[in-house]
């Protein structure tokens, strides 16, 4: 079977995981006519016959992007992104180490291949605990800060401007909010910044329904776990990947919350958190600093304080491997 060429005009994405979150992603990236896709899993066949699978929608869908599905880094070659989603999401049973531990070893070896065959790319990371993940692709690729950022703050804001628009019901779009922090438990839903086409939430809201949301975005990932039983959410995670990807490579220059390497910003070192950046062709061009309430930075403090503890811990896994 042959292979269509893929044009030199084209960007050239590669998605490494081609899983449930991968494969969508590759869906929405070619579906929205942003770039050609290279689909890379360990699984043999298995993105060869996604990519095939899409490739023939490609008519009914009106797009004229490429998709090649490989086991081979090889074949990523000259990437201008690269977007790693390879990795478990957590089981039950498993404890946060055992997936660091499974996870961290996965992302490494992901980012070392795809960085030799692709130099130059910008990287977006997906695969959880997401912070860790980032910071062991950008330590092992060896880019600059600006070219590595990891992918939980578009996700986390869509479910909360969901959660506001269903509550009000309005138009989501219209909704305008932001989710800074870590992606857990400890994440920072801004509700006093969060507006429906510039009304403050709370002049439509009272402070015990936007606590509710607050509550239910902060558990969004495990309220559908809880309800899918099989894994966890994709459709949104890849929605949200393909907007970042977007900004960058249309140079949009959107303000958009990213896991970014913070070097004193928020008060924060070395150490990745979900921060508001302006993301553009050059991958995070700015990081901005908006003011927070006390309370609202200890949170922040918190959170970076327990990735650091889990990067130590993945990084000693790492070395005893
Ligand atoms: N190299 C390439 N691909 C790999 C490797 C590896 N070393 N190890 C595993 N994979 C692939 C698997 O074969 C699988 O196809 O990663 C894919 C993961 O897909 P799913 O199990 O469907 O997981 P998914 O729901 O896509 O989530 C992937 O994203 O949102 C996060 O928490 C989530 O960490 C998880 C990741």
């Amino acid at each position: 079977m042959s292979f269509l060429p893929i044009s030199y005009k084209s960007p050239r994405v590669t998605v490494i995981g081609a899983g449930r979150v991968g494969s969508t992603l590759a869906q929405r990236i070619i579906e929205k006519n942003l770039a050609d896709v290279i689909l890379l899993d360990i699984i043999e066949g298995m993105p060869q016959g996604l990519a095939l699978d899409l490739l023939e929608a490609r008519g009914l869908e009106l797009h004229n992007r490429n998709i090649k599905g490989t086991n081979n880094y090889a074949e990523t070659a000259n990437s201008d992104l690269v977007v790693i989603t390879a990795g478990f999401p957590r089981k039950p049973g498993m404890t946060r180490d055992d997936l660091l531990k499974v996870n961290s070893k996965i992302v490494v070896e992901a980012a070392k291949n795809a960085i030799f065959y692709s130099p130059d790319a910008i990287f977006i990371v997906v695969t959880n605990p997401l912070e860790v993940m980032t910071y062991l692709t950008w330590e092992n690729t060896g880019l600059p800060k600006h070219k590595v950022m990891g992918m939980a703050g578009v996700l986390d804001s869509a479910r909360f401007e969901t959660f506001i628009a269903l509550e009000l019901g309005v138009l989501p779009a219209d909704v305008k909010a932001m989710v800074l922090g870590s992606h857990g438990d400890l994440m920072l839903p801004l509700a006093s910044s969060a507006t429906v086409n510039g009304i403050p939430i709370t002049e439509l809201l009272d402070a015990e329904t936007i606590e509710k949301l607050v509550e239910r975005t902060r558990k969004g990932g495990a309220e559908i776990v809880e309800l899918m039983h099989t894994g966890g959410a994709f459709f949104a995670p890849a929605s949200a990947t393909s907007l970042m990807i977007e900004s960058i490579l249309l140079n949009q220059s959107r303000i958009l919350p990213v896991a970014a390497y913070l070097q004193g910003e928020y008060g924060l070192n070395d150490v990745f958190l979900g921060v508001p950046c302006r993301l553009g062709s050059a991958g995070i061009e700015k990081i901005l600093e908006v003011n927070l309430n006390d309370t609202e930075k200890a949170t922040l403090h918190t959170s970076a304080d327990s990735i650091v503890n889990h990067i130590n811990t993945a990084k000693a896994i790492l070395k005893n491997q």
